[in-house]
């Protein structure tokens, strides 16, 4: 385990996607940490409708980048997550793409809080790119691809933002 465990507050601030990564690899302790608070996520009925497929050498991450439009991150991650959604553990129609979301939060704060930096890559809604995805992993009828998570140590370091717009905020009404 790594030494670095923020409190939760601050994880939840300082997490930033970042696209550029150093060479050092991740200790796969901690690779198991954070997938591990993927699987803690809620899930509607507790269904838990979803996969994760772990890539972790410079090939098939790279082959991985090559399938996305925006995997820039992907150039250098030395790790990268590609979750899946199940429709056949789903608590009903629509339900996996929202637990997988939770999911993937997770597993970018656990990051975060372990001293990781990680970007999230949308799949899911995009038909031709989850196609490319289902056809070249042999993906089941049932498991869908949803998003890609790069992991790693980022080269760069991005500030919190300001992001308390309280225009957001709604009490008691509209
Ligand atoms: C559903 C979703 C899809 C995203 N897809 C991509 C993507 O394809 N490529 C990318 O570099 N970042 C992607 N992002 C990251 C967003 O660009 C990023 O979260 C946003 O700009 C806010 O920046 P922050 O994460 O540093 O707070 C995605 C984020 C979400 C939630």
């Amino acid at each position: 385990m790594s030494e670095v465990i923020k409190n939760t507050i601050d994880t939840i601030y300082d997490r930033r996607s970042i696209r550029k990564y150093t060479d050092k690899p991740v200790n796969p302790d901690l690779v198991q940490e954070v997938l591990r608070a993927g699987l803690y996520a809620p899930s509607g009925m507790n269904k838990q409708p979803w996969h994760f497929v772990v890539f972790d050498t410079k090939e098939g991450v790279q082959k991985i980048k090559e399938m996305h439009p925006y995997a820039s991150s992907l150039a250098t991650a030395p790790v990268c997550i590609m979750v899946c959604g199940d429709t056949a553990l789903e608590m009903a129609p629509g339900f996996y793409q929202v637990d997988c979301s939770a999911a993937i939060e997770n597993m970018l704060l656990a990051a975060n809080a372990l001293g990781l930096d990680t970007c999230w890559m949308g799949i899911y809604p995009w038909e031709e790119v989850m196609e490319n995805f289902s056809k070249t992993f042999s993906l089941p009828e049932n498991v869908k691809p949803f998003a890609l998570i790069a992991l790693g140590y980022g080269a760069v370091k991005l500030e919190r933002p300001k992001r308390n717009d309280e225009s957001k905020i709604h009490y008691n009404k509209w």
